[in-house]
């Protein structure tokens, strides 16, 4: 049966008009605009952070450019770094694609018709995309802050490099909530290490997670808000080398503003390191007498510290400070616990008592008691209480991956820890530690 005239009009009328909506919106980028690097050719001559080999890519905007870099063989990082070529400062990667997904040779970073920015491995297949296909971008621009960005035909943003972070964070810069920076692991590899720095509602928390804790444990907060104040949407670093934050249902305001610069610090990026310590570094170019410009580095802020006139702690609440066995006092490592529960000299190599497969030899264990000693995280998480030193001393023995506890007599407060790390002493008989040792 014939369909009734109206319906074949409007069906036709459909099939003309579906296939506009798209040609419309989808602006392609000129060919003058579009561009393909192929990873490949000599390494560059200078020394890099995290003494890297390099390839350049011609995409810069002094002082940042695109490159490709790598610490191990045939597993390279699409970055852009901060720093001069004829300047003796060592070059920092400041914003990278692709952690913990390298590309090898011949891999290639690209902007095509579509507006999409992909980096893809030899073989075609894509390692990292801005995922921006189908958003009419029709422009790729690096800006002098360091930020890649893809416009669209009327200049909006559509996709900038700022909103993707790792562990670095450039001045005009957001976190936003619910984002984080997270450590590298280890100079020589480019992956997730143990620290996150991550933007919570209610404040800004500094966290050590292992594949040993249910939970990551907090080792500094900061900018923590009550509920009535609001809660935190975004915040931003400014020159001046502190956060202005933005609030939901509260005030905007500027915290920190950790140095008032005798200097211009716009060019600073603020690096959550390897060893979970914050740190912000500056670069400075001045000139000599004689003209010749010269351009370094400055370590202008260390969050924990025991000469930084701005740091917020000392080094011995970095949980890594004095290994995983070491007790720590005014940001030395002063020793090892024993098995009696005095302190043996400190080493890199002391270790926890061994433990069986559940607590100790066939089971057993006990527990060595050290006053005067606080777990990394006892001063920024509230832990479990009020509760008896029993029932603390309970819940650490039923559970086999518990490496020991923590209490508070006062409080009477309880911290069951599966990582020691770092322990803290300090000048108060009843802040205890229980270390599980075998029988
Ligand atoms: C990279 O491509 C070049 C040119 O096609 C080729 O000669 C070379 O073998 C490739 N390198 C690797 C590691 O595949
Ligand atoms: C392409 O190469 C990458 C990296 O070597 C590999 O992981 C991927 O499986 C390859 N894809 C195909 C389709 O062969
Ligand atoms: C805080 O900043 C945001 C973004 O600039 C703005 O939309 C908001 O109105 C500001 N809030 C107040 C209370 O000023
Ligand atoms: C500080 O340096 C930035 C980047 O080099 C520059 O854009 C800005 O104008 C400088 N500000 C002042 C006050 O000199
Ligand atoms: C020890 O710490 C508790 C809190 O845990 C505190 O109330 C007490 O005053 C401290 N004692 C000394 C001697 O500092």
């Amino acid at each position: 049966m014939a369909p009734p005239p109206l319906l074949f009009l409007l069906s036709s009328f459909f099939f003309i008009t579906i296939p506009l909506f798209p040609s419309l919106s989808q602006a392609t980028v000129p060919a003058a605009a579009q561009f393909s690097y192929t990873n490949a050719g000599e390494f560059g001559p200078y020394i890099v952070e995290y003494d890297a080999s390099y390839r350049i890519l011609p995409i810069a905007r002094t002082p940042f450019q695109l490159f490709f870099y790598n610490t191990t063989p045939t597993a390279f990082t699409l970055a852009v770094r901060m720093g001069m070529q004829r300047s003796e400062a060592t070059r920092r990667f400041v914003w990278e694609a692709n952690r913990g997904n390298p590309v090898g040779e011949n891999a290639t970073f690209s902007f095509g018709s579509d507006g999409n920015l992909v980096l893809a491995h030899q073989n075609g297949t894509v390692a990292w995309e801005s995922g921006t296909k189908r958003n009419a971008v029709v422009r790729f621009e690096m800006l002098q802050t360091g930020n890649m960005v893809l416009y669209d035909a009327v200049g909006r943003v559509v996709w900038q490099s700022f909103d993707y972070v790792t562990d670095t964070l450039l001045v005009g810069q957001s976190l936003r909530v619910g984002s984080k920076l997270v450590s590298r692991v280890s100079e020589g590899a480019n992956e997730n290490g143990p620290y996150s720095l991550v933007l919570e509602p209610s404040r800004i928390a500094l966290y050590y997670t292992t594949e040993n804790t249910p939970k990551p444990y907090p080792y500094f907060t900061f900018f923590d808000l009550s509920r009535s104040q609001g809660t935190l949407e975004k915040i931003t670093m400014n020159p001046t080398l502190g956060f202005d934050y933005e609030v939901k249902n509260g005030y905007n305001g500027t915290g920190g503003g950790f140095k008032n610069p005798r200097y211009n610090s716009t060019l600073s990026y603020l690096r959550l390191g390897i060893d979970g310590n914050l740190r912000i570094f500056t670069y400075l170019i001045t000139f000599e007498e004689s003209g010749y410009e010269v351009h370094y580095w400055e370590n202008t802020v260390t969050f924990f510290s025991e000469d930084d006139w701005w740091a917020v702690e000392t080094k011995c609440q970095l949980p890594g400070r004095c290994g995983e066995f070491g007790v720590c006092r005014n940001s030395q490592c002063v020793g090892c616990p024993s098995a009696s529960g005095g302190l043996l000299g400190w080493s890199e190599d002391c270790r926890a008592p061994e433990l069986g497969a559940c607590g100790g030899k066939k089971g057993g264990f006990r527990y060595v008691e050290m006053a005067g000693i606080d777990h990394f995280t006892a001063k920024y998480s509230r832990g479990d209480g009020p509760v008896t030193k029993e029932s603390c001393a309970g819940k650490c023995g039923k559970d086999c991956k518990c490496k020991g506890y923590f209490y508070h007599t006062v409080s009477r407060r309880c911290w069951i820890a599966y990582e020691l790390g770092t322990m803290i002493r300090v000048d108060n008989s009843t802040h205890l530690a229980y270390i599980k040792a075998p029988l």
